[in-house]
């Protein structure tokens, strides 16, 4: 396999090429995946988070999935609507910020223990600068959670996305994060149940010192 990056811009347009921030100028109090999918997302997270982690909940909204009774030492959020970041009961602090504008993130490096992206991956443009940020603001051994269904905003995913299926999203974040560099070789997980959203998650971590 080369290791040259697979990815051109074309890859990144998306139908509604207007400001996200119109987009998601009204709050959207609702879920985005059911929950027997829900309830898989926060088992996947009560195995792999601990107590003592710093947690920053990338791409987050009035909910965070984070399992019953769960308290990290801090969940930090970055969203794009204020209204529903605030009400997110999850959250100690959070911030409004659109990663497709600026994919610079603000924390200093190594001031987290894992990063989490919930079912909304599919709406970054500029995901390897996105990741390789995760990297930096990841301690060493840090996680990268990545997590999606096979629903989204059509006209705000990217074309890739569109044209890829399930299966193909699962290379697709993988190779994020391979060629943002700065993370280990990804895992993938599906969790499907009769009737109800499939979930992928695609994690990595930053490698130990
Ligand atoms: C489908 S919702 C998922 C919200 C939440 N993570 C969850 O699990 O329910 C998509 C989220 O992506 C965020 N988002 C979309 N475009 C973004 C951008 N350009 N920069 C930062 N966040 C963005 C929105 O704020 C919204 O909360």
């Amino acid at each position: 396999m080369t290791d040259e990056s697979p990815f051109r811009p074309e890859h990144f347009g998306k139908y509604d090429e207007s400001d996200d921030a119109l987009f998601y100028t009204e709050p959207r109090f609702v879920t985005h995946i059911d929950d027997v999918a829900i309830a898989a997302l926060s088992a996947h997270y009560a195995a792999v988070l601990q107590p003592d982690h710093r947690v920053l909940d990338l791409m987050s909204s009035w909910v965070s999935h984070l399992p019953d009774g769960y308290k990290p030492a801090k969940a930090v959020g970055l969203g794009m609507n204020a209204a529903e970041l605030a009400r997110n009961p999850a959250l100690d602090q959070w911030v409004v910020q659109d990663l497709n504008e600026n994919p610079t993130l603000s924390w200093e490096a190594a001031s987290f223990d894992a990063a989490l992206i919930a079912v909304s991956v599919q709406y970054l443009q500029r995901p390897l600068e996105v990741f390789a940020e995760i990297a930096r603001v990841l301690e060493p051994g840090g996680i990268c959670i990545v997590s999606f269904s096979n629903r989204c905003f059509p006209t705000k995913a990217v074309a890739l996305w569109q044209g890829l299926n399930d299966a193909g999203h699962v290379q697709q974040v993988g190779a994020y994060f391979h060629h943002a560099g700065g993370f280990e070789r990804s895992q993938w997980f599906e969790r499907k149940h009769p009737g109800a959203d499939p979930l992928y998650i695609v994690q990595a971590r930053t490698p130990h010192d």
